[in-house]
């Protein structure tokens, strides 16, 4: 697959440590090139397992901007196929999703199998010693999965799905292990939500622990109990946020929790109840007590894979100015009745009525807006340079509303878009 080169953008001045230049947001020739760099040379998150169970089965995506079918094959393997006729270009599936044998293009009828290889081609006498096998869908050189979490790469060679995650696969762990057998299923479909803003302003306002107290003080204004510990005085805070190499950034609420749950806003009853049983026979009270007080990760992984706690969300870039934002909630498999209560929680805080995510957009919009302002170039992104910290396993941590998870985020973005 042919990758256009890097512009002339000189990355190492536009990031630094404590700043960025707003550029970044506005400059077309960054944006075509994180599409190269970061969307088809690096890992990108395509999808879960859980979408495609059986044999057949497909769901539609963008890795950057280049439209991908993953689908399940006959063998059981999940293929990323580029969604594109061969013959003269035409999208060839334009479902989210569905249960297919073949794809057929609808421009001149050309058949493709599960794996991508050409079936037939009508009429052809109109063609000289024409080589099927010649002509079947490109196709992402890399899948890999961690944990049913689907990632693929458009460069056959690099680093590694494990080497990239680093790591960052306790987060995924954190979250898997909520479910009594170890697995999340993303079954309910998505949310998608469309929103006027460059498509960085969403990873990076979801590991921003700074703005809730404002951009959402009607949660806490609503959820009173939760207030102290998450907006409250500053130094009674004890949320943090944490760095993980290559991108992969956290918020951990769970510091400031003082009672199981507290990330489901309190739970009881006796659905409750079997789910917390379930758990305990699996991992025995002491450990399921621990994952039930922490709760799931809130995280990014780099770049467009946001485990936003009982929620997984994309963002997928569609040009400079503009991103979608993609939403389902995380259900636990072995425990479909505990999964209603977070099918609540997805609609109390990403839906189009609630509480978060409007709120979050709607800033993003505004941020980009006021990055058309030439008379001042430069972002501020120092805040908690004087008070983060390395823990044992060398992770960057410091106060919840510091800056370390932005800077962590556009440290490794500088390393990709300067790499040789
Ligand atoms: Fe697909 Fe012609 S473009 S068959």
């Amino acid at each position: 697959m042919s990758l256009t080169t890097a512009s002339a953008v000189d990355y190492k001045t536009l990031v630094q440590d404590d700043r960025i230049h707003a550029s970044l947001y506005t400059d077309p020739r960054v944006f075509a090139d994180e599409m190269d760099r970061i969307f088809h040379l690096g890992w990108v998150f395509v999808g879960h397992d859980s979408e495609v169970p059986r044999p057949g089965d497909f769901v539609t995506r963008r890795l950057g901007r280049e439209p991908v079918i993953m689908v399940r094959g006959k063998d059981a393997g999940i293929a990323v196929l580029v969604n594109r006729c061969m013959h003269r270009g035409t999208l060839l599936c334009p479902a989210d999703r569905g249960t297919a044998r073949t794809f057929a293009c609808p421009y001149h009828g050309w058949t493709y199998d599960l794996s991508g290889e050409l079936l037939g081609v009508p009429y052809p006498g109109g063609y000289q010693a024409f080589d099927k096998s010649a002509h079947g869908l490109a196709r992402a050189p890399r899948v890999s999965t961690y944990r049913g979490f689907v990632f693929a790469s458009l460069a056959a060679t690099g680093p590694t799905l494990a080497e990239h995650l680093g790591a960052a696969t306790r987060l995924i762990d954190r979250s898997c292990g909520l479910s009594p057998v170890g697995e999340v299923e993303l079954t309910a479909g998505w949310v998608k939500h469309r929103c006027t803003a460059n498509w960085k302003m969403l990873p990076e306002n979801d590991s921003d622990g700074y703005h809730l107290g404002f951009v959402h003080s009607a949660l806490f204004k609503s959820v009173r109990t939760q207030y102290q510990r998450v907006i409250g005085e500053e130094k009674s805070i004890k949320a943090v946020v944490r760095a993980w190499g290559h991108g992969h950034i956290e918020i951990d609420w769970s510091p400031g929790y003082q009672a199981p749950f507290e990330w489901l806003g309190g739970a009881s009853g006796s659905v409750v109840a079997d789910y917390v049983a379930a758990l305990e026979r699996r991992d025995g009270a002491e450990t399921a007590r621990r994952r039930i007080m922490q709760g799931p990760a809130h995280a990014l992984i780099f770049p467009n894979l946001f485990l936003g706690e009982t929620n997984i969300a994309i963002v997928e870039p569609v040009d400079l100015g503009q991103c979608l934002h993609w939403h389902t909630p995380m259900f636990l498999k072995g425990v479909p009745e505990f999964n209603g209560r977070l099918l609540r929680m997805a609609e109390a805080g990403m839906g189009p009525a609630s509480f978060l995510m409007p709120e979050d957009l709607i800033v993003a919009s505004r941020n980009q807006a006021g990055l058309q302002a030439r008379a001042v170039e430069w972002l501020l992104l120092g805040r908690g340079l004087n008070r983060e910290s390395v823990d044992a396993e060398g992770r960057v941590v410091s106060h919840v509303t510091d800056e370390t998870t932005n800077r962590a985020f556009w440290h490794h973005y500088r390393s990709v878009m300067t790499a040789a």
